[in-house]
């Protein structure tokens, strides 16, 4: 549509995935080129520059977490991408790689050379078998071709844990282990797989990097909010006319997500909440919909920007009733390595199952916030930290509809 601009999927649709020569006659891999021309430093202040942050959720600076990995001091370094991608309702990392891997993998390459990597992993989420196929096949002929010179990349899928996205669990996961989270620090750009100095990042951040490469920094800052630049692909789930996906400049706002690009809510009903950001973000009011889909902005409403996910309910839907769902989905995802998680979110969900079923009682949901709150400063990981977000930000907004359930 006339309000995106496609840069991750700027090969949307005019190549074959399965041809690296449709890839290479789209300009593909002149970014890596350009880079290796480079010194390393040069190309981390070229990242720095362009203040691309990471897609993946935590929207940490790429280059600067790229510079922490290049000044440690080891024998291998590794770069890993997360395309884990277990958030609900989003698949925009699928949508990369299964339409251009090639984008990816020039990415990591870009990245391998900046900090000094020989080897890298791409963790794919294990529900996306055939997608693992397309990389490989993309893996084999971009080493065919030898574009990626001296830099190995492998594929290894997930088992379908939801946990296994957060970057300290999925290194274990790599590592052979049980997927749980790491302490932190240390971080993995000084101590990650096998113990390395190692960059993990999402797919839609490594492919927005040649394209920076390629147009530079400075073109790439002044697209959408200057505190998170570039654009966000949004996938739209729910109560919505075009249930697809977009991808819009970080200017874009909510409203004109839902209303010019979603093409508003079907049959002729009124809007009620939409969650942004996967299961785990924060449910938003109408009042709040001309917050532009950028990381500092969605937090400053006291929301997340996560994965880029928008799911849109319409006035027919029982909120309560939907948070209970997704509670009871973070009560089977939690890996029980931390109390405050692995309690924390079965307690959550029975008080959650308690109101929805008109069996609660005010006293029950004031202890639902406290533990809520309890939880996102004492859990371990994300995970634990952000799973009362949805109940939280409900009591918030739609505290009606809680005390509507009472006895
Ligand atoms: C429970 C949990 C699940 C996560 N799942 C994903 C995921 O599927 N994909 C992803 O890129 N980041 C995920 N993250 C965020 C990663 O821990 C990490 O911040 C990200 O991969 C870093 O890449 P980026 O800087 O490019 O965003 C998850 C975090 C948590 C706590």
């Amino acid at each position: 549509m006339a309000e995106e601009i496609r840069i991750v999927l700027r090969n949307y649709g005019k190549i074959d995935p399965l041809k690296i020569d449709d890839y290479l006659a789209q300009g593909g891999y002149k970014a890596l080129e350009k880079a290796r021309t480079m010194d390393p430093k040069a190309v981390i202040e070229e990242v720095k520059k362009s203040n691309l942050r990471g897609r993946g959720g935590a929207g940490f600076n790429c280059g600067q977490k790229w510079s922490f990995a290049y000044a440690a001091e080891a024998d291998e370094k590794y770069v890993v991408c997360n395309a884990d991608e277990g958030e609900p309702g989003t698949y925009k990392d699928r949508l990369i790689m299964e339409n251009d891997p090639h984008t990816l993998l020039e990415g990591m390459a870009i990245c391998a050379h900046a900090i000094g990597a020989k080897k890298g992993y791409i963790y794919c989420r294990g529900e996306y078998p055939y997608v693992v196929e397309i990389l490989i096949t993309a893996i084999d002929q971009a080493k065919e071709k030898g574009v990626l010179g001296d830099f190995d990349i492998e594929v290894r899928s997930g088992a379908g844990a939801y946990v296994c996205g957060e970057e300290t669990a999925l290194i274990e996961s790599l590592e052979g282990k049980r997927g749980e989270p790491r302490f932190k620090p240390p971080y993995p750009p000084s101590e990650g797989l096998w113990g390395k100095p190692t960059i993990v990042n999402n797919v839609e951040t490594f492919a927005n990097i040649p394209v920076i490469m390629d147009k530079g920094a400075e073109w790439f800052a002044a697209i959408g909010v200057p505190s998170y630049p570039g654009t966000k692909v949004v996938t739209l789930t729910g109560d919505v006319n075009n249930k697809t996906f977009f991808e819009v400049p970080t200017n874009t706002t909510i409203r004109e997500v839902i209303y010019k690009l979603g093409g508003g809510i079907p049959g002729g009903k009124k809007f009620k909440a939409v969650q942004i950001g996967g299961t785990s973000g924060a449910f938003i009011p109408e009042s709040q919909l001309d917050t532009p889909i950028a990381f500092d902005n969605m937090a400053a409403i006291g929301a997340t920007l996560g994965s880029g996910a928008v799911f849109v309910l319409d006035e027919t839907r029982e909120i309560v009733d939907t948070v209970t769902r997704i509670i009871e989905f973070f009560e089977h995802e939690s890996c029980g390595k931390c109390a405050p998680c692995r309690e924390g979110t079965a307690r959550c969900a029975e008080l959650m199952e308690k109101i929805n079923a008109g069996l609660g009682s005010q006293k029950d949901l004031n202890l639902l916030e406290k533990l809520g709150r309890v939880m996102t400063y004492s859990c371990l990981c994300g995970l634990g930290q952000a799973a009362p977000t949805p109940a939280l930000s409900t009591i918030k907004h739609f505290r009606a509809d809680y005390e509507a359930k009472f006895i």
